[in-house]
């Protein structure tokens, strides 16, 4: 193989390799950013909606014991009608985020959970521990992550509506009927979860790793041309002339002249050796050719 065979088949294994392991972990890393991003705009939005359920049940609904016959305001009392109330207004914004408070006795029929949801739930009934789960799961609209938390009753005031509907405001019975009674004091009844669409933030890492990456090559392509360009500027070319010139000297042919010394690299300090070798063979040659006469 020749030299510049040899150099390039080197240069090439060397660009693969590099390629290869950059790509592989800026693609972990590209995607594990994206996915951090979201889990922190979930948890962000999570505690939003808990801060609502909290100034409900503890602010709101003690100064609504009162006016209960009024069903709008018995309605800002309830925590659940907070969280989704301000959810309301985040999806006017950003409609593709979602949240559900699922339970799996509910009081509102739409929070039956789905198989998934109950799933969750009964993870977090199993292990009283486990702060919170996140996942992601692909939907018709794309892959979202849910980022879910249990709700468990913590504070006597929930079972005031869910205890049983003799104990219920009677406005709140008239409306939801006899679902989402019987539940308990330390009890974990459901849980919130929160879902991001993860479609953007993914198209985003795969752009900036396409952009990356063809940077990456672009750098390579031209190093790898640079390279080629200056070995045979300096190497190559010059070498197949001296070698020309070296073939000509061994058929005793002296024509071609002398070997090319300009410059003060190695293969310049090569062309003065031979050129000293070749003048000392011209000499050699001349004193035999005297002899022989
Ligand atoms: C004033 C009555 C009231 C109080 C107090 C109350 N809730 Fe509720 N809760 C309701 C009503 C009514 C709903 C259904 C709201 C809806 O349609 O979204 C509900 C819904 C829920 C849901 C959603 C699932 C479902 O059953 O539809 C959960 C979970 C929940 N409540 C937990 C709690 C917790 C925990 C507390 C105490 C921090 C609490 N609730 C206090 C009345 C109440």
């Amino acid at each position: 193989m020749k030299l510049r065979g040899k150099f390039n088949s080197m240069l090439l294994v060397v660009f693969g390799l590099a390629l290869g392991a950059s790509g592989y972990f800026s693609y972990q890393q590209l995607n594990d950013n994206a996915r951090d991003e979201v889990l922190s705009n979930a948890g962000v939005l999570m505690e939003t909606i808990l801060s609502a359920r909290t100034w409900a049940v503890n602010e709101v609904g003690p100064n609504l014991r009162e006016t209960e016959e009024d069903e709008e305001m018995l309605m800002m009392g309830i925590p659940a009608y907070a969280a989704n109330k301000v959810m309301e207004a985040v999806q006017k914004r950003y409609p593709e985020y979602g949240y559900r408070e699922v339970a799996l006795n509910p009081t509102n029929v739409k929070h039956r959970p789905e198989d998934w949801e109950a799933r969750i739930i009964n993870g977090f009934r199993g292990d009283a521990t486990k702060e919170q789960e996140w996942g992601v799961r692909e939907t018709s609209k794309g892959p979202y992550l849910y980022l879910a938390r249990p709700i468990q009753i913590k504070q006597s005031g929930c079972l005031g509506c869910h205890t049983t509907p003799e104990k219920a405001p009677p406005k709140m019975v008239a409306i939801y009927g006899d679902n989402g009674y019987g539940w308990k004091l330390k009890e974990i009844v459901g849980a919130q979860i929160v879902s991001v669409p993860l479609s953007v933030p993914i198209a985003n890492a795969q752009r900036m790793f396409t952009t990356f990456m063809g940077t990456l090559t672009g750098v390579f392509v031209a190093v790898f041309i640079l390279l080629n360009l200056m070995l045979t500027a300096l190497i190559t070319s010059r070498l197949s002339e001296m070698a020309a010139i070296a073939d000509e000297i061994s058929k005793g042919n002296f024509e071609m002249g002398e070997f090319n010394e300009k410059g003060n690299d190695e293969v310049a300090q090569l062309s003065s050796a031979f050129n000293r070798m070749r003048r000392s063979l011209v000499k050699a040659m001349e004193f035999f050719n005297k002899q022989s006469d």
